[in-house]
């Protein structure tokens, strides 16, 4: 079955085309990072504009790049929550004018289970080998999660931050050294090539399977201000490449280091067979080495195109739920803040 994958949750205006929740045949995104980099972060409005300029273009790519007319569609799937509810609105709306007009099923789909059902789309089925429980990390813009997967559409959440999420320091701490927006990639590349000399420090929360980064953010910021690259003033006599490309790779560190060793910690403690990872900051390419390093147990690691926001993983998640009876209806609303587990069939 070929199922059409709508996103609008946050930034990127994205479609796909999956068939039976494995089998990519496009997968077209539209970022409107551009768009919002002058503003240092994400406004709301101007996504739900974006979106609705977007998302008719976007779905007919979709459909011509997989080569593929409407009523090939076995059914339409969007993303229903968490995130913006302007720009959550614009796809579930859209959606449900295709859905009934195609006289199609319609399935809402949890953004944060999508990030999870990226790694069936890498031509492997984790549900069958290694099998469940899995264990699962998102981490993103708005989520640092540590999630036990029992069964398809069964979790347990264990662990997640008490304060900012992964994507979220990334993108503080990259505004801090002066760098451009979304933060993940910019400091990814600065930091090649630093010698280590600048070291930040971890929050464990030992005992616990949570996050914390907000001290991390506050430790950047002292060390820039004592190193004279924040507030940036042309007069300092300072190396600020040398001191942004330090104390970038520190950062960096840091949180690869927490959410990799507390991510490999869980999976042993509650027994898990495989590693999932997905989620924007799981696009970074040290995080990656450090999965394939440190774990004995298989880790599945999406390609980067398919961690950060995409419809393809709407619509592979989609393809498990229907295979599972949940549909929904007209009904269907926006859920801001949706957890995971959250039944949202209709
Ligand atoms: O999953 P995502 O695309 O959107 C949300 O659902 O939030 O994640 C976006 C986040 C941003 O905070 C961005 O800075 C971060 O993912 N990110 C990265 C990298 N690529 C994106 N963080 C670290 N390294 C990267 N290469
Ligand atoms: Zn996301």
């Amino acid at each position: 079955m070929k199922i059409l994958g709508i996103e609008t949750s946050c930034d990127e205006t994205a479609a796909a085309i999956v068939e039976d929740g494995k089998l990519l045949h496009s997968n077209v995104i539209s970022s409107q990072v551009d768009l919002h980099a002058r503003f240092g972060g994400i406004v709301p409005e101007v996504a739900s504009r974006q979106h609705i300029l977007e998302i008719a273009p976007i779905i007919q790519r979709a459909l011509s790049e997989a080569d593929i007319q409407f009523d090939e569609l076995g059914a339409v799937a969007v993303t229903c929550g968490p995130g913006l509810a302007g720009a959550l609105l614009v796809g579930v709306n859209f959606a449900k004018a295709l859905a009934s007009s195609l006289e199609l099923p319609l399935i809402g789909i949890n953004h944060l289970e999508g990030h999870i059902y990226a790694s069936w789309l890498m031509g492997l089925d984790p549900d069958r080998n290694p099998g469940f429980p899995l264990l699962c990390l998102i981490a993103s813009g708005g989520h640092t999660d540590l999630i036990v997967m029992s069964a398809h559409g069964t979790y347990q959440l264990i662990g997640r931050t008490r304060d900012d999420a992964a994507g979220e320091a990334f993108d503080k701490a990259a505004r801090i050294l002066g760098l451009g927006f979304p933060g993940g990639p910019e400091i990814q590349k600065v930091a090649v090539g630093a010698n280590g000399s600048e070291k930040l420090p971890r929050a464990w929360l030992k005992g616990t399977h949570d996050f914390s980064f907000s001290g991390l953010k506050t430790a950047i910021l002292h060390k820039a201000q004592f190193a004279g690259i924040y507030p940036f003033d042309e007069a300092n006599q300072v190396d600020y490449n040398y001191m942004i490309r330090e104390l970038g790779a520190a950062f960096q560190d840091s949180v690869v280091d927490v959410i990799t060793r507390k991510t490999l910690e869980a999976a042993k403690v509650f027994h898990a067979k495989g590693i999932i990872i997905g989620g924007g900051v799981t696009a970074n390419l040290l995080l990656r080495q450090m999965f394939r390093e440190k774990s004995d147990l298989p880790v599945f690691i999406p390609d980067p195109v398919l961690c950060t926001d995409n419809g393809a993983m709407i619509a592979a998640c989609a393809y498990y739920q229907l295979s599972r009876g949940i549909e929904s209806n007209s009904k269907l609303d926006v859920y801001p803040s949706l957890g995971l587990g959250t039944d949202v069939a209709s």
